[in-house]
């Protein structure tokens, strides 16, 4: 008989977001008239701006043409696309042979954390996106699960709460090898101020660390004095991998599409560069995007494109504002808008019970703040994507509640 890999036994719950589907069917199994309304999971509900969809429809014909039929595509992705993020998201300071293509950011997270192996120490904020933490515990870096203390052996967890507001204090973390960041941070919403991400830059050259930043909702920033990148920092390119998404930029969550920045300066303690032993690992074991993705993608560079875009993300925000009006009659919440998420506090309860009060009263699907850490809960996270008239409603139900 075949062992179970030890490491996937150390999890110490479901996946996150499954766990909150089983409940969905279980009430809809006893309830299934109810008009639920899902403010869950952020998917995107949007379609896709045309010139995208016409750019992978042409893209999808000439593969079945001989002469225009293209298999593997470099190692790193199409050179036309790195290009286009390069020049678009980082105004050429990160250049394209810094930049790897990739079906997605959570999938790089994946690769990320078994391509720096079982030996590394590792942070993350509280609350956090939950592939940072069970993708570490996967890979082996978290040691054992210590069930006296309810905490990981070599995970160290950044509270960000209320109380700071939402930054970690930087002064009492430890030193780890990997620091996970997100920013703007799912999920709370909060996105770094330009001194916050400095700190966090400077946290990391003087304990030697690499920062993990995803940036997958960058987009949704509002206020234009915030960081969209962590390279807005200088000397960041020297600590700092980035993690990039088309997902909630341009509604690619089902097609796929992403990138992820390792800069040409990030070295490990032994001087080897980062980068290449990267291009090797997932040159072996990745053979990259779909090259119709990547033609989706080159298509919201151009001006169509990203007029197109900038009106979808401008409706997800609209439909956050509207959320948050109603959000804040009835709960507390902590944020100015610059992400598609709000993070609420409800009450002295746990979020579990929020979230099946929420489900049986109002027919409302959000997602327990417990579910991202320890500092979640009594906190609910209510995606905005959806369509205007569900957020209507769900605002309605809730201003009712
Ligand atoms: C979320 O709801 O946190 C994200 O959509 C999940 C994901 O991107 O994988």
């Amino acid at each position: 008989m075949v062992k179970s890999n030890p490491h996937l036994t150390k999890l110490q719950s479901n996946y996150l977001f499954p766990e909150v589907m089983k409940r969905k069917r279980a009430f809809l199994e006893e309830n299934p008239h109810a008009n639920l309304i899902s403010l869950s999971i952020g998917d995107t509900t949007e379609p896709i701006p045309k010139p995208i969809t016409d750019a992978m429809l042409r893209a999808s014909q000439s593969l079945s043409k001989r002469e225009s039929y293209a298999g593997y595509g470099p190692e790193q992705g199409s050179l036309d696309l790195r290009l286009k993020i390069s020049e678009h998201f980082y105004r050429n300071k990160i250049t394209a042979d810094e930049i790897f293509i990739s079906d997605g950011a959570k999938c790089d997270i994946g690769r990320l954390q078994m391509f720096f192996g079982p030996d590394v120490t590792v942070a993350l904020q509280d609350p956090a996106y939950p592939v940072y933490l069970d993708g570490s515990v996967i890979a082996g870096q978290t040691g054992s699960f210590d069930l006296k203390a309810n905490s990981y052996e070599n995970l160290y967890l950044l509270p960000c709460n209320e109380k700071n507001n939402f930054f970690p204090d930087l002064a009492s973390s430890p030193k780890t090898d990997l620091i996970y960041f997100c920013s703007p941070h799912n999920p709370t919403g909060y996105a770094a101020t330009y001194d916050q991400l400095k700190q966090l830059v400077a946290f990391a050259k003087e304990n030697q660390s690499i920062i993990i930043f995803d940036s997958a909702y960058a987009f949704y920033i509002q206020d234009p004095n915030l960081p969209r990148s962590i390279y807005e920092i200088p000397g960041a390119e020297d600590v700092a991998i980035e993690v990039g998404s088309f997902s909630k930029m341009a509604g690619f969550t089902g097609v796929r599409l992403g990138w992820t920045i390792i800069p040409q300066n990030l070295k490990f303690e032994e001087g080897q560069s980062v980068k290449a032993l990267w291009n090797r690992f997932i040159s072996t074991i990745y053979n990259g995007a779909s090259n119709i993705a990547e033609q989706g993608g080159l298509a919201c560079f151009t001006s169509e494109g990203k007029k197109e875009i900038s009106k979808t993300i401008s409706y997800y925000i609209e439909n956050t504002r509207i959320l948050k009006q109603a959000i804040d009659q009835k709960f507390e919440t902590f944020m100015d808008i610059n992400a598609p998420y709000i993070f609420a506090k409800c009450g002295p309860r746990s979020s579990w019970d929020y979230f099946n009060e929420l489900l049986e009263k109002a027919h409302l699907i959000t997602v327990p703040g417990s579910g991202f850490g320890k500092q979640g809960e009594h906190f609910l996270r209510f995606s905005c994507f959806g369509s205007r008239s569900d957020i209507e409603l769900a605002a309605n139900r809730l201003l009712n509640l």
